[in-house]
C-alpha cells in the first residue's frame, strides 16, 4: 500500500519534471514545424501552378461536356468513352496530390472522381441512362468542390 502511493508520487514527479524540462525546446520546436509547414505550403501551391498545368484539365473539361451530352443521347459508346478518359486523367491528378503534403482532400476529390466516372460505366453499360445523368451531375459537382479549394483564379 505505502509502496503504491511512493510509486504513484514517484511517477508524477517524475512526468511533471520531464514536462518542465521539454516544455522550451517543444515549444521552439513546434514554432519551427509552423514555419515550415507555411514554407512547405507556398511552395506547393506554386508547384500546382506549375506541375498540374491546364491541358489536362482542359482535357477533362471537353471530356466532361462531351459526357454530358452523350448521356443525354444515349450514346452508350461515347459515354463510357469519355467516363473512361477522365478516369485516366485522375489517375495522374491523383498522384499529383499524392505527393503534396497538405493535399488529402484533393486525393479524396480524385479518387471520388474516378468512382463516379466508374459507376457512370456500369450505369450506361446496363442502360441506366437516368442513374448515369445523376453521377454526372454529381461529377461536376466534385469539380467545383476541388476548385474552390486547390484551383487559385
Ligand atoms: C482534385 C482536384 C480537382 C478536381 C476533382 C478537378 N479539378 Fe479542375 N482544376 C484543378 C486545379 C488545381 C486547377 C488549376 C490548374 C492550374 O491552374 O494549373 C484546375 C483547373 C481546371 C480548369 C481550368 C483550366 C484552365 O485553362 O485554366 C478547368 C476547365 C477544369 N479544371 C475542369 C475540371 C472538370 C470539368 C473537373 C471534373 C470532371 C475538374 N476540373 C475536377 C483541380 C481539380
Amino acid at each position: 500500500m505505502g509502496e503504491t502511493v511512493f510509486g504513484l508520487s514517484g511517477r508524477r514527479s517524475g512526468q511533471t519534471v520531464l514536462l518542465l524540462k521539454d516544455m522550451l525546446p517543444m515549444r521552439r520546436l513546434s514554432f519551427s514545424i509552423l514555419l515550415a509547414s507555411a514554407v512547405l505550403a507556398s511552395a506547393s501551391v506554386r508547384s500546382a501552378e506549375a506541375e498540374l498545368g491546364t491541358d489536362l484539365m482542359q482535357a477533362v473539361d471537353d471530356s466532361n461536356k462531351s459526357l454530358a451530352s452523350n448521356i443525354a443521347q444515349k450514346d452508350a459508346k461515347g459515354s463510357i468513352s469519355d467516363a473512361k478518359d477522365i478516369n485516366q486523367a485522375f489517375i495522374q491528378v491523383e498522384a499529383f496530390f499524392a505527393a503534396k503534403p497538405d493535399a488529402h482532400d484533393a486525393v479524396e476529390l480524385s479518387r471520388k472522381t474516378r468512382e463516379l466516372t466508374d459507376v457512370i460505366v456500369k450505369a450506361v453499360g446496363e442502360g441506366r441512362f437516368d442513374a448515369a445523368q445523376d453521377f454526372a451531375t454529381e461529377l461536376s459537382r466534385t469539380c467545383r468542390t476541388c476548385h474552390t479549394f486547390y484551383k487559385k483564379s
